[in-house]
């Protein structure tokens, strides 16, 4: 794990950006990609660039179970809005929250990702651990499923929810084996409300009770991150 801390979340994102295009120099490519706040910087940095991915593909790592691709809170759109309606690619791929069949949305997503292994997987961090929609106790070996989301994740998701909409209570994810595939990963985190989850990542023992802790076990992954989000780490990280 390659940990660097920056002074500002610009600074990270602009870094992020750069391992982004080392990678797309490398030809074609499969990005494994996030929602949330964080990689925003990072994809307003490809909207902004005169980069072509038209010839790369996309996978998500999650979606709302009961939302819809045309729901403005669902991870579909908000893809769409901030990143491929501006950058077309070859190929996206989202969890279908509204399937029938949620255990077949599973095993199909797990085909796609057989079919198109990830080299560069995006990662934000939820301030409980979590990664994807992976949440606490969840173990390292999982594929793509459907998962009950934690009171404190709805929480803090809630934000994002107008007019006392209710957050989905659940959501279907890349498991952490699936994530763990990626040839190479970069887990962004900002502000003091990760800096907890941050220590447990990187600092203790690797342990389900942090899924972002299986990072440790991926040698080819960047943690970048803010002084905030840093502020709880005792080592010496530099950028
Ligand atoms: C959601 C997503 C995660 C994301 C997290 C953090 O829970 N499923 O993939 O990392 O939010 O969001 P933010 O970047 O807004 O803090």
């Amino acid at each position: 794990m390659h940990v660097k801390v920056f002074k500002t979340k610009s600074e990270a994102s602009d870094y992020a950006f750069q391992l982004l295009i080392k990678q797309k120099d490398l030809g074609p490519s499969t990005y494994g990609l996030a929602t949330g706040s964080t990689p925003l910087g990072l994809y307003q940095l490809m909207v902004n660039s005169e980069y072509d991915f038209s010839q790369d593909q996309a996978i998500n790592l999650d979606e709302y179970i009961g939302l819809s691709k045309d729901h403005p809170q669902s991870y579909a759109y908000f893809m769409n809005q901030y990143l491929f309606s501006k950058k077309p690619f070859k190929a996206t791929y989202i969890p279908n929250g509204v399937a029938e069949e949620i255990h077949q949305e599973c095993l199909n997503y797990d085909q796609i990702l057989e079919q198109w292994p990830i080299d560069l997987q995006i990662l934000g961090l939820g301030s409980n651990g979590h990664i994807g929609f992976n949440e606490p106790g969840s173990s390292f070996d999982t594929k793509t499923h459907c998962v009950q989301l934690t009171e404190s994740t709805i929480k803090d998701n809630q934000r994002f929810f107008e007019n006392n909409e209710k957050v989905p209570s659940r959501a279907i994810t890349m498991g952490i084996d699936s994530i763990l595939k990626a040839k190479q990963i970069i887990l962004m985190a900002f502000g003091e409300n990760k800096a907890h989850a941050i220590r447990q990542a990187i600092e203790l023992p690797a342990s389900p009770l942090c899924p972002a802790s299986c990072l440790q076990q991926h040698a080819n992954t960047f943690i970048l991150l803010d002084e905030e989000a840093a502020s709880q780490l005792s080592g010496e990280y530099n950028a």
